[in-house]
């Protein structure tokens, strides 16, 4: 271990998951701090960002979690300690950790899973400090602040994964998101950067201003235009979109069908109206379409992406900024559905 910062019987602050009658709530702790074994890496977490799937962990709805578990699979911080053998990283590199913990390069492969951070079975990053594998740290643009860098390991990766990696996205291309969230908005900045015209669905008139004011060419409020898949086609001068990142489900995806393009492509994401979609998919087969299943990304993957936002000088949309103490209030703002991308809480 680097002759850095921590004592074996060192204290930090942590939030710890306790089981309720429907799922879980948030008990903030001072524990002993971990210790980085061999091929471990301590990092100071400067930074966490919340995900729609921290409401689904924290309501028990992807299944039990371990009483006791620290939430969270997004944040981005400083490496303080380095256990033996660790040979990628040094003291002081900012990093963030990856969201699938051995997921680094190549297909993904369903072992991957359990070790999903903030989930499960496996220790999130709502702690001062966590150790992991060396490996599964990813390094953050250089001029990106810590909040910034912890929007990426989730939303940004499966939108970029989803874009760019299956869905090779190109320019002349037309992207429909659903909703003014993480993915979604980091969705559209991609797409804009590579020259394809996103068209935005939300359930708010004024967050579809500020969409088009990030770079939508057209807006469709879901809730006032329920068909808004005829709306799309309509904006699309009849073709319907090339791309879907689909983040609804059952109640939204047999419309991404009828909205999308001839040749198009689907990415499977979402979860907001339940679990699914069971849907009748002969009109895929008609329009020669394709939907991808996406599962976040790799380290590998993530790193591509990092090069990639530095050099079109994207930055995530952050919509509100939470001390560590008011975690709480972080994640009913993100229940609340009120947020136009990320929310971050700053350790
Ligand atoms: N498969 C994966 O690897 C993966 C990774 C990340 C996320 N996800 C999933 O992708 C979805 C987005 O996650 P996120 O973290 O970006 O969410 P988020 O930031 O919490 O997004 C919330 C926003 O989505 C919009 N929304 C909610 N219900 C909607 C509906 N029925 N139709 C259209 N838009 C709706 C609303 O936007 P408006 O207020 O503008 O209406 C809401 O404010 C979630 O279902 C999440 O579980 C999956």
């Amino acid at each position: 271990m680097t002759k850095a910062a921590v004592s074996p019987s060192a204290t930090h602050r942590a939030y710890r998951l306790v089981p309720t009658d429907s799922g879980s709530r948030l008990n903030q702790v001072e524990d002993v701090a971990p210790v980085p074994g061999p091929g471990d890496v301590l990092v100071r977490v400067e930074a966490a960002s919340l995900n729609y799937r921290d409401l689904l962990v924290l309501r028990g709805q992807l299944g039990a979690v371990r009483e006791g578990l620290i939430p969270l699979s997004d944040g981005a911080g400083r490496v303080v300690a380095t256990g033996k053998n660790v040979t990628c990283w040094r003291e002081g590199d900012r990093v963030a950790p990856i969201f699938y913990r051995n997921w680094v390069a190549g297909p993904y492969r369903e072992a991957y899973g359990p070790a999903a951070l903030g989930g499960g079975e496996t220790d999130g990053v709502l702690a001062d400090t966590i150790a992991v594998p060396e490996a599964s740290l990813v390094r953050i643009p250089d001029g990106w602040s810590f909040e910034e860098a912890a929007t990426l390991p989730c939303a940004a990766l499966t939108a970029w994964h989803a874009l760019v990696v299956r869905g090779r996205l190109a320019a002349g291309d037309t992207l429909l998101v659903q909703g003014t969230g993480g993915v979604a908005l980091f969705g559209l900045q991609i797409a804009s950067a590579l020259g394809a015209r996103t068209l935005v669905l939300s359930s708010s008139d004024e967050k579809r201003e500020r969409a088009t004011k990030l770079g939508a060419f057209a807006t469709v409020n879901y809730r006032t235009t329920p068909d808004w898949d005829v709306e799309v086609r309509r904006l699309t001068g009849g073709f319907g979109v090339s791309h879907i990142l689909e983040l609804g489900g059952p109640d939204t995806f047999d419309r991404s069908l009828s909205a999308l393009a001839a040749g198009g492509h689907i990415a499977q994401i979402g979860v907001f109206t339940g679990f699914g979609p069971r849907s009748n998919l002969i009109r895929l087969q008609q329009i020669n379409g394709t939907i991808d299943g996406i599962n976040v990304g790799s380290a590998e993957q993530f790193a591509a992406m990092n090069t990639f936002l530095a050099a079109h000088q994207i930055k995530p949309v952050i919509d509100k900024s939470f001390a560590f103490d008011e975690a709480e209030a972080a994640y009913d703002e993100l229940a609340s559905g009120r947020h136009f991308g990320k929310l971050v809480i700053r350790l």
